[in-house]
Order: C-alpha cells, then sequence, then structure tokens
C-alpha cells in the first residue's frame, strides 16, 4: 500500500477531485473526521492529513511514499526529497509587503524588521541583496505585525491580494511563485517506483 502525505486547508479543496479519481472518496477527505489515516477504495493507497508544514518531513524520512506540498513550505524546509511534478493549482506567491506608503530608507538606522512564517526564506532572500535585516518568526496572522509596531514589513503568501489590502498594506517585491507540487522519498522511488510513479502521475494530470 503507497502512503501519501497531503496538507490538510485550501490545498485539500482543489487536490479533492484528483484524490477521487485514484479511489478516496469523500469521507476520507472529510477534515472533521477525526482518523488520521484514510484507505482508498480498493485499498492500493492510504492517505496521511497532515499540517500542510509536516509533509516534508513524512516523506523525507519515508513515514509516506510521496505527498502533496506547497513550493512555499518546502523551499522553507529544505527536504531532502524528489520533486516528480508542479500541479499547478494552490497558485500564490510569496512577497514583501509593508504599510502603503512605506519608504526602506526610513528605518531609524536599524536593521529592517521582518515578520515572517518563512524565516529561512526570507533569510535568504535578503542576503541576496546583502540587506541587513532582522526576521522574526510568527506562527500565523503576519499582516498584524507591521500593523502593532512589531516589524516594518513581511515576507507572505499573497494569494488574491486580499488580506493586504483590507489592512493597508501593499507588496513591495515578489520573492517568488508558489504552486502545489508533488514530493516523493527517495527510497520509495526506488523500491516501489511503478507504483508510486503511477500514483503521483495520475494526481499530476488536471
Ligand atoms: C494565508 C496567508 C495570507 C493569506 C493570503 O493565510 O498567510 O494571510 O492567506 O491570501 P489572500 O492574498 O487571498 O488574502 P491563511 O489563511 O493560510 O492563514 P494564516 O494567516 O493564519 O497563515
Amino acid at each position: 500500500m503507497i502512503t501519501l502525505a497531503i496538507p490538510k486547508g485550501r490545498l485539500l479543496q482543489q487536490l479533492a477531485p484528483r484524490l477521487h479519481r485514484v479511489g478516496f472518496d469523500d469521507s476520507a477527505l472529510n477534515e472533521k473526521d477525526r482518523r488520521l489515516i484514510r484507505n482508498n477504495r480498493d485499498e492500493t493507497a492510504r492517505l496521511l492529513l497532515l499540517k500542510p508544514d509536516d509533509v516534508p518531513t513524512y516523506v523525507e524520512h519515508g513515514a509516506a511514499d510521496a505527498g502533496v506540498v506547497g513550493r512555499d513550505v518546502l523551499l522553507e524546509r529544505g527536504a531532502n526529497v524528489l520533486v516528480p511534478h508542479d500541479l499547478g493549482i494552490g497558485r500564490c506567491r510569496l512577497a514583501v509587503a509593508a504599510p502603503v506608503g512605506f519608504s526602506r530608507t526610513h528605518n531609524q538606522g536599524r536593521p529592517l524588521r521582518v515578520a515572517t512564517k518563512y524565516p529561512n526564506v526570507a533569510t535568504a532572500h535578503f542576503a541576496a541583496r546583502s540587506e541587513e535585516v532582522e526576521v522574526i518568526y510568527l506562527g500565523g496572522s503576519v499582516e498584524l505585525a507591521p500593523l502593532v509596531g512589531l516589524c516594518d514589513c513581511i515576507v507572505d503568501v499573497v494569494e488574491t491580494g486580499e488580506t493586504l489590502r483590507q489592512n493597508g498594506l501593499d507588496v513591495i517585491e515578489t520573492v517568488c511563485d508558489v504552486s502545489a507540487v508533488t514530493v516523493a522519498n527517495r527510497v520509495s522511488m526506488k523500491l516501489e517506483r511503478a507504483r508510486v510513479q503511477a500514483l503521483l502521475d495520475a494526481l499530476a494530470s488536471p
């Protein structure tokens, strides 16, 4: 049986039609259900419904053979996994954003303070520009931080831009484009290649 690590939340909704195709019915995809492992109809595959950040960990360590995750999470975690497909769903971008009218030159001679759920991505982004920054890790609702003086700007996911707009923030620059990708454990792709590849190919087909 192939084990798939799948993120709960927004991406699961977009993945549902593709998971139906490989035999996972609606009850297997129900996030309110408390079962942590769900089998498909013919029991050739099972799903682990996980917090998105945990998907690369399960796949890298072989607790799941393969999975689906946003490229943003993969970039942040730097997991040692194969990335066979870009699924072309869950499209958004990681961006630097700040209050409308913010000027980088007005940071009082101290490093720019950047709040983010993506400290590694943010650190690498500013280092590549030789900009000195202080990165502050937050677990969510990152757009709040510059509104109450915790930071000057943020690095966060922007999808529709509505959260930024409603909070008086604007994109300063794009860090990278994001979409969902498949990930596969390196050993599984040697020992179970045909079955894992077939399952991932079925998920990758639009
Ligand atoms: C994500 C992200 C932004 C928002 C962007 O947050 O962190 O806050 O979505 O979407 P938009 O551009 O369409 O408004 P999420 O809903 O995952 O919650 P979080 O802030 O707690 O991470």
